[in-house]
């Protein structure tokens, strides 16, 4: 199969890919779109024929479900329900975030095929902000499925090329919308009614760009460890989750600057938080290597624009082994540390 690219670059450009786009989704196929956070994969969600082409490509196993993206905001109506003691933070929330990178888990309605939400009673949804994504979805009507345009277990692509280099010869088209504005997938939520406080609870079942202070006045805000409805779901063990997120060469989050002892012969890499020699690993080690993710006094938004970027990056140079320092554990930093754990194990 040859993968097509096309440009947005202008509006004569963006005009033409976006029909394109829609055509490709109208016929059944599956093609790569930009998102405010990562590339994602995307086919008519209400289509099993269509979404088994995204499991295809990716590699992806049946149990892991995808997220739905939504023409409007109120469209999670039409496939989801929400329960009563829920409505009004669901709301808040819809209203507050959307477009924007989080997704939010609600009982799906019977038109939602099971393969999109691999079997679980639940559908995850949101509503992407990137202009080009949002005229798509507009256009199309349907609401789209579209996991992040990766292969499974292989880095979230931020730009179209790093599409390409995953996917090439296994879809049809990619619409290239530049790079990623936020850089991390969006941030996964669950809402249970009050327990025993005047709060409803909003679990993070995935940290990302919409942080614990942004969902705080909505809630009591708790963190789960782990994404225990897709796991139970897993014919496999659990660990298997965990290697998501992996580049080819090793990676390793190195939590303490003391833990490091190198192997004589070795390449190795620091991916650096914000390039200090205070914090203790700039000097550590004669690194092969030394990339930066937020130079400076270190910013974990900047760091998480650029973390999949500059992973994708170090994946490149021919290390034995990529070592990261950790960013603060705050704002988009937990994303990251999430991700660099993952990686680890
Ligand atoms: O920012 C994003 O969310 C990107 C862009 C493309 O929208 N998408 C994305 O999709 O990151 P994906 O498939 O790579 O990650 C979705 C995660 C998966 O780990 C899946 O297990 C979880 O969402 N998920 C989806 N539906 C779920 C459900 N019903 N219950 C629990 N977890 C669910
Ligand atoms: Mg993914």
């Amino acid at each position: 199969m040859v993968t097509e690219l096309l440009q947005t670059d202008n509006e004569i450009s963006a005009r033409e890919s976006i029909n394109r786009a829609v055509a490709t989704l109208q016929a059944g196929d599956v093609v790569a779109l930009p998102t405010e956070t990562v590339y994602g994969l995307g086919a008519d969600a209400l289509d099993p024929v269509a979404v088994e082409k995204i499991f295809a490509a990716k590699e992806r196993p049946h149990f892991d479900p995808l997220i739905v993206h939504l023409p409007h905001k109120n469209a999670y109506l039409d496939i989801a329900t929400v329960p009563d003691g829920v409505k009004h933070t669901i709301v808040q929330l819809v209203e507050t975030f959307w477009p924007g990178p989080l997704t939010i888990l609600l009982p799906k309605k019977g038109i939602v095929p099971d393969l999109v939400t691999a079997g679980l009673p639940t559908v995850a949804v949101r509503m992407s902000e990137h202009p080009v994504f949002k005229r798509i979805a507009k256009s199309f009507g349907n609401p789209i499925a579209a996991p992040s345009a990766n292969r499974f277990g292989c880095l979230s692509p931020t730009s179209a090329e790093a599409v390409l280099d995953q996917l090439e010869g296994k879809i049809p088209l990619i619409i290239n919308g530049g790079a990623c504005s936020r850089g991390l997938e969006s941030t996964i939520v669950r809402v249970s009614p009050p327990e025993n406080g005047p709060k409803p609870v909003i679990e993070i079942i995935r940290p990302g760009p919409i942080t614990e202070d942004d969902l705080k006045k909505f809630g009591k805000v708790v963190f789960a460890e782990r994404n225990t409805a897709v796991e139970e779901n897993s014919p496999e063990a659990p660990g298997q989750l965990q290697s998501h997120y992996a580049p080819r060469t090793m990676l390793r989050l190195l939590e303490k600057p003391e833990d490091f002892s190198p192997e004589p012969g070795k390449k190795y890499g620091l991916l650096s938080y914000r390039g200090q020699e205070k914090d203790g690993y700039i000097q550590l080690h004669e690194w092969d290597e030394i990339r930066v993710l937020s130079p400076g006094s270190g910013r974990v938004a900047e760091a998480g624009i650029r973390f999949f970027s500059t992973i994708r990056e170090m994946d490149d140079l021919f290390l034995d082994e990529i070592i990261a320092e950790p960013m603060p554990d705050r704002g988009v930093g937990k994303a990251m540390l999430d991700k660099l754990r993952k990686a680890s194990s």
